[in-house]
Parts: C-alpha cells; sequence; structure tokens
C-alpha cells in the first residue's frame, strides 16, 4: 500500500470564489489528472458545526458540486461524494475523539478564531471540528492532502491521532501519517478590497471577491473597483514590499498566465493599474467565463449532479468500510 491517494474537503457552505478555484480546486484537477487515486468530499457534516439553513445547505452542496464539475473533476477519475452520505466519517470520528486529548484540540487556532469571544457558546461539533476531519484522511488510508495554509495545524493533529492510535493499539503503520500538500504563496489570492485578508465568502462584501458563478460584466466591474495604490508598477519585486493590493492583482494575473511574478512585472513595469487591471479582467474572463457557462448548464440538470454524489458515495463507502471494520477489530468491538 505505497501508493499516493488524495483526499481534500471542501466546505459547500456558498459560492466558490477565485481562491477557492486558484488555491484548491485547479489543484485538485492537476492531481487528479496524474494517476493518483483522488477523493474529493463536500464536508456537509462540517458545515454544520455552524448553523445552516436547511435549503441553503442543499442548495450549495449541488453549486459547488457544480462548480468541481465545471471546473475539470470527473467522476470517471475522481471520486466526488457528500460526507454525510458516508457514514464511516463519524463512526471514525468517535473513535477518534477517544484518541485525541482535549489538550490537542485546546491548541487550534481556528477553534478560537471561529468561536470568537462567547467560546461557551459555541457548538461542540466546532470544538472536534479536527478530529472528524482527521477520520475524513484516515477512513481512507489517505497519504496526500491538498489544503490551505490555515488548515495545517489540523493536518498536524490529524498525524498526532494516526500516531497514537497506531501505537496505543500496537498497530504500528496501520494508519498512514499523511502528508500535507500546502498551497504556494503564488495561489494565496488577497480580498480585492484590503490586499492583507485572504479572500473569503465570509468578508461581507460582493467587491471583495470574484465568485465563479460572476459573469463576465462583474467580473469586469470588481476589477475596476478593486483597491490600488497612488504608484505605478514597479519593475523589481521587492518594490511590491508594502503593496499589498499590488502585489495580490499581480500575483492573480502571474498565476493565470502561468508566469512568474518577475516576467509579469517586466510586462506591467511603468505603467498605471488601469493596463493591469484592463489585461486582468481579459485574462479572467477567458478563464472564468466557460467555467460559469458550465455551471449555469449544469445547475439545470440537478438530478444528474445528485446521481453523481450518490455513486460517489458508494464508492467512498467500498473503500472505507472495510477501513472501519478492520479499526474496529483493532479496538476490540465485537462484530
Ligand atoms: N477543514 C477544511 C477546510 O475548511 C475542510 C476539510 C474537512 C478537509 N475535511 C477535510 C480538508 C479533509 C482536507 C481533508 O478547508
Amino acid at each position: 500500500m505505497d501508493s499516493k491517494l488524495v483526499f481534500s474537503g471542501v466546505q459547500p457552505t456558498g459560492n466558490l470564489h477565485l481562491g477557492n478555484y486558484l488555491g484548491a480546486v485547479k489543484r485538485f484537477v492537476e492531481l487528479q489528472d496524474t494517476n493518483a487515486m483522488c477523493i474529493y468530499c463536500l464536508v456537509d457534516l462540517h458545515a454544520i458545526t455552524n448553523w445552516q439553513d436547511p435549503k441553503e445547505l442543499r442548495q450549495n452542496t449541488i453549486e459547488v458540486t457544480a462548480a468541481f464539475l465545471a471546473c475539470g473533476l470527473r467522476q470517471e477519475n475522481s471520486i466526488i461524494f457528500n460526507q454525510s452520505q458516508v457514514s464511516t466519517h463519524t463512526e471514525l470520528a468517535w473513535i477518534f475523539n477517544c484518541v485525541a486529548r482535549i489538550g490537542w484540540l485546546n491548541r487550534m487556532t481556528q477553534f478560537k478564531e471561529k468561536a470568537g469571544k462567547n467560546r461557551e457558546n459555541a457548538s461542540l461539533g466546532l470544538y472536534c471540528y479536527p478530529t472528524l476531519m482527521a477520520a475524513d484522511i484516515l477512513a481512507y488510508h489517505a497519504t496526500h492532502v491538498p489544503v490551505g495554509e490555515d488548515q495545517k495545524q489540523h493536518l498536524e493533529l490529524t498525524r498526532d491521532i494516526a500516531m497514537k492510535f497506531n501505537n496505543d493499539f500496537k498497530t504500528p503503520g496501520f494508519f498512514p501519517i499523511p502528508e500535507p500538500i500546502i498551497e504556494g504563496t503564488a495561489t494565496r489570492i488577497m480580498s480585492l478590497r484590503d490586499g492583507t485578508k485572504k479572500m473569503s465568502k465570509s468578508e461581507a462584501s460582493e467587491m471583495s471577491r470574484i465568485n465563479l458563478t460572476d459573469d463576465s460584466d462583474s467580473i469586469r466591474k470588481k476589477i475596476q473597483k478593486a483597491k490600488t495604490d497612488p504608484f505605478e508598477i514597479p519593475s523589481e519585486k521587492e518594490e511590491l514590499a508594502n503593496r499589498p493590493e499590488a502585489e495580490n492583482l499581480l500575483g492573480i494575473y502571474a498565476t493565470l498566465a502561468d508566469q512568474s511574478i518577475e516576467k509579469t512585472l517586466e510586462q506591467f513595469s511603468g505603467s498605471d493599474f488601469k493596463k493591469l487591471k484592463d489585461e486582468l479582467s481579459d485574462i479572467l474572463i477567458s478563464e472564468l467565463d466557460p467555467i460559469n457557462k458550465e455551471i449555469k448548464k449544469l445547475l439545470n440538470e440537478e438530478t444528474y449532479i445528485v446521481e453523481i454524489l450518490r455513486k460517489g458515495s458508494d464508492k467512498a463507502s467500498d473503500i472505507s468500510q472495510p477501513i472501519l471494520q478492520k479499526t474496529r477489530e483493532i479496538v476490540g468491538f465485537l462484530k
């Protein structure tokens, strides 16, 4: 069992935006096109750690699946499914709740951030979110996990859980220790309103992000209105140091043009932001317009999408059930 198995999850809590696309989904597609087995999960169980309107949760699950497909994920090459349809995740998560230590979870910065000041009122699910994430990954004996920088700590916890389980039950190597594949800084896309904050669906202003469902006109408008600074585009990378908005727009351009930031600076140095914004809009539209049209088309075929998730869930069960069964035996549960 030394072949590569990729697992990643995305919360179905709203439209995917450019940051999700360049930072995650585009890489999911690239990994799919290597010969690794890839499993991509819509983590609806994680989504409800904060209250979700049931109709919206359902619709978001369908929309994110449509976006996955429109971006090039294929059910023939990858397994695409929603977490709540595969019960191995929650069963394994319970066992992991008994392996992980409260002290470990108390160190999780995402919980502290998401729970905010009123920690007593956060859901218990939000607190043990990372043990469910460990179960997602280890239920498949996944070896590689593409995630954003912000999930690194959760992945370390997953590794700790795997090691402690293997150790406590004297089953060395039963759970492989998964490796993160962390997004590079080049793919870290920032808000269009504030270049120091990550582009996020939780930021109030729609103008802060480009959604995969945005049409060409709104892409152009959002880029035209994106925050800039009063200086011209420099020629050296070092000169971008305290210019987060300039760095972000140039970084997006470079990623889409598949060229270095140096080459991009060469192309735009000395010009004003208007030129950069015009060309950035063009390249964004040529990349996102086909995706946008495909999402719209797929959203008219809801039964097709529901069927993909059902089939994906069956395949995910087929892989994770025997691993759970073995785990149950190791723990000492009767059949
Ligand atoms: N916590 C991840 C996020 O918010 C989503 C996630 C859930 C995940 N389970 C996972 C990512 C397993 C990778 C592997 O981004």
